[in-house]
């Protein structure tokens, strides 16, 4: 009897450390949480972009709150040419990273870039210049691991030209012709942030009812001093005509602000001025009146998107082929509380 209790117990004994044994194994297959030797290739197109380094900063904070080493992260910079930045993912293949995030030189070289990558069986995540639809399509078919997390541009475009259109006709039709003589300083026309953004700003002001006329549309590529040169020399020709200057971004925003003050133009009363992205420094001039408005690209939850699908890529769950995010007008009214958010 004695005998048979004491194997009882053995046995509830063994069967419980099984028991205790399988949760931690199911716990640590999981990955859940250990990314601690997970190597991260982050390819961005260019580090002397404003806002991409937001984005950069963010995503490697945010990927070593996860848990993965900074010494595992390697982020390098396209320096704005493709070549450079095919080597640099081909380096990346050979190191044997385990998941890929790339910012395009050129959104048209993803279906190269997405072969190379797929061949190498590595998990790819595209962020901020969107392949085409037909390429998104191909991964989906395929059920490729690539994915691409971004916003739609058309909705930044088509709130840039909101923030305009509330302000009233009255306000803005400063030579009071019944049209908005507008100027546009657009991004690389490469990427479809900029195509959209230039034609939803003023898509949407023709749908409130606005009659438009277009006195320049130049290409500043996403720059500051390009936007500066651009803005001046369209005050220098047009002079008082322009009514309002639509940016692409922020960056080339700000250049349009020097070249509006040296001009001895004000914002908000002689003419009028959006951007794109929300830097601090455009919310700040959006607040004391140097800027109409922008609208905020939110490079937080893009970055924390984009390393929310690497690390399901390493877990190996499946990932939307689009993961999108929404942007957000920034007027006067709500400008602090977005440098808030930011800071
Ligand atoms: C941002 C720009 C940036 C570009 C880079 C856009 O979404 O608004 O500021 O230069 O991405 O691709």
């Amino acid at each position: 009897m004695k005998k048979r209790i004491i194997s009882l117990l053995m046995a509830t004994l063994m069967v419980a450390t099984l028991l205790i044994g399988c949760g931690e194994n199911s716990s640590s297959n999981s990955g859940s949480g250990d990314y601690a030797d997970k190597k991260v290739g982050i390819c961005i197109y260019q580090f002397s972009d404003n806002f991409m380094t937001l984005y950069r900063t963010e995503l490697e904070a945010y990927l070593i709150s996860l848990g993965f080493k900074k010494e595992n992260i390697v982020i390098q910079d396209g320096a704005n040419d493709q070549a450079t930045q095919t080597q640099q993912i081909q380096n990346f293949i050979a190191d044997g990273v385990d998941v890929l995030i790339v910012n395009l030189v050129n959104s048209s070289s993803a279906a190269t870039i997405t072969d190379i990558v797929v061949a190498a069986n590595i998990p790819l995540v595209y962020i901020n210049r969107e392949p085409s639809e037909d390429e998104e399509n191909r991964w989906k078919e395929n059920n490729w691991n690539v994915c691409y997390v971004g916003c739609d541009a058309r909705q930044s475009g088509t709130m840039q030209g909101e923030i305009i259109a509330d302000l009233g006709l009255d306000k803005v039709d400063l030579n009071g012709d019944g049209k908005i003589q507008y100027i546009m300083v657009e991004g690389d026309p490469e990427n479809i942030d900029a195509q959209y953004r230039t034609e939803f700003s003023v898509k949407a002001l023709v749908d409130a009812g606005f009659e438009v006329d277009e006195l320049d549309d130049q290409v500043g590529n996403w720059d500051q001093v390009q936007g500066q040169t651009i803005v001046a020399n369209a005050l220098a020709a047009y002079g008082e005509k322009i009514e309002v200057v639509f940016c692409n971004n922020d960056a080339m925003a700000l250049g349009a602000i020097q070249a509006i003050e040296a001009a001895g133009r004000t914002v908000g009363t002689d003419i009028f001025l959006v951007g794109v992205d929300a830097l601090v420094e455009a919310c700040e001039d959006v607040l004391s009146g140097k800027m109409t408005g922008t609208v905020f690209n939110d490079h937080i939850a893009q970055a924390h998107g984009a390393a929310d699908c690497a690390v399901k890529f390493i877990k190996g769950e499946k990932v939307d082929v689009y993961v999108g995010c929404d942007y957000k007008k920034v007027t006067p009214d709500n400008a602090q509380e977005i440098l808030d958010a930011l800071k």
